[in-house]
This record gives C-alpha cells, sequence and structure tokens, in this order.
C-alpha cells in the first residue's frame, strides 16, 4: 500500500468501547475494542500522507452469531444491510458509524448521565448472564 501510495484498512472496533461509557462483564471485549480503535486513530494519522485511509468502524448491534440476534430489525441491521452501509463509509472518517440508526442511538447514550448507562448497562449484561447460566444447568439435568 506504502509503495502504491493508496489503499484502505477497515478494523471493527464496537460500540460497547466507545458509545457507552462501560461494558460491565464484558471487561476485556471492551478492553480489546478500545486498543483497535485508538490503534487504528493513531495508524490513520501515521499513513494518511501515504494515501492510506485507516478507519476503525463502530457498530452497535448486528444480527449474527455472535450477538445471538438471528432476526434483524431498525437498530439492528443484518450482516448484508450492514456491509452495504460499510462500504459507502470507507475512506472518509478515520471513526464512523455507518449503520444510521446505530448513530441514533450513539446520540441517545451520549444525551443521558453516565450513570444511568452505566446501571442501565450492568443490568442488561447481568440477565445475559442469568439467562446463560440457566441453559447451562438445563444443558447438564440433560
Ligand atoms: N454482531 C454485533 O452486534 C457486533 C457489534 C459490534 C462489533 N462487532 C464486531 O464485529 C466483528 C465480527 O463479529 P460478528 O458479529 O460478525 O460475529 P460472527 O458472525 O460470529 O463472526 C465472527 C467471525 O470471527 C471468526 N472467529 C471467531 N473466533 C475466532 C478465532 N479465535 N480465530 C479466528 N477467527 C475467529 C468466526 O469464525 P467461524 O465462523 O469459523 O466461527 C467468524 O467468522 C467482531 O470483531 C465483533 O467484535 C459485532
Amino acid at each position: 500500500m506504502v509503495e502504491r501510495k493508496k489503499g484502505a484498512i477497515v478494523n471493527i472496533g464496537s460500540g460497547a468501547a466507545i458509545v457507552i461509557p462501560s461494558d460491565p462483564l464484558y471487561a476485556v471485549y471492551a478492553a480489546t475494542k478500545a486498543y483497535i480503535d485508538q490503534f487504528s486513530r493513531c495508524l490513520h494519522v501515521e499513513y494518511k500522507k501515504s494515501g492510506i485511509d485507516v478507519q476503525c468502524q463502530v457498530p452497535l448491534y448486528v444480527a449474527t452469531k455472535m450477538a445471538s440476534i438471528r432476526r434483524s430489525s431498525f437498530f439492528v441491521p443484518s450482516t448484508d444491510g450492514y456491509a452495504r452501509a460499510a462500504l459507502r463509509w470507507i475512506g472518509y472518517e478515520p471513526r464512523c458509524t455507518p449503520y444510521w440508526p446505530h448513530t441514533l442511538l450513539w446520540g441517545l447514550a451520549c444525551s443521558l448521565p453516565e450513570s444511568v448507562v452505566d446501571a442501565w448497562r450492568l443490568r442488561f449484561c447481568l440477565r445475559i448472564r442469568k439467562r446463560g447460566q440457566l441453559k447451562d444447568s438445563s444443558r447438564k439435568q440433560e
């Protein structure tokens, strides 16, 4: 890319590190995503003059196996929907949220006090853990 003086690198971060102030019970995940964000930002500045665009995309929920979400919805795009939006953003900002309904949620998260978002997220993640523990124990009983 440096020799050709052009190229694009897209790294996938997460709203877990950028949009919400904390992601309790997902501490390692959120921390690695914060790393990717800053890593991408530094490379963006280093390589801008070489014609290489380094971008960190920050999605919120997308309907994938990892997120355990089967159906897409207005705020949760399918992989195709996300990819279509993602491609349009390559080469623009060093950090972006390509799927516009995610931008609305980002705005909402920023407008609330951090303590409120922290408390909501902790409750939300505790519920996910509880569901997982119940699934585990019923599997063991079977
Ligand atoms: N889905 C969301 O809501 C969401 C939100 C924010 C950010 N992200 C980010 O988006 C990226 C893609 O995730 P996704 O949601 O698309 O999940 P996904 O559909 O489950 O895909 C994850 C991919 O990573 C591969 N993978 C998992 N562990 C691996 C390992 N140890 N070594 C090599 N490959 C491995 C999987 O391979 P196999 O198919 O072979 O298992 C799969 O191709 C991730 O970086 C995630 O953090 C996702």
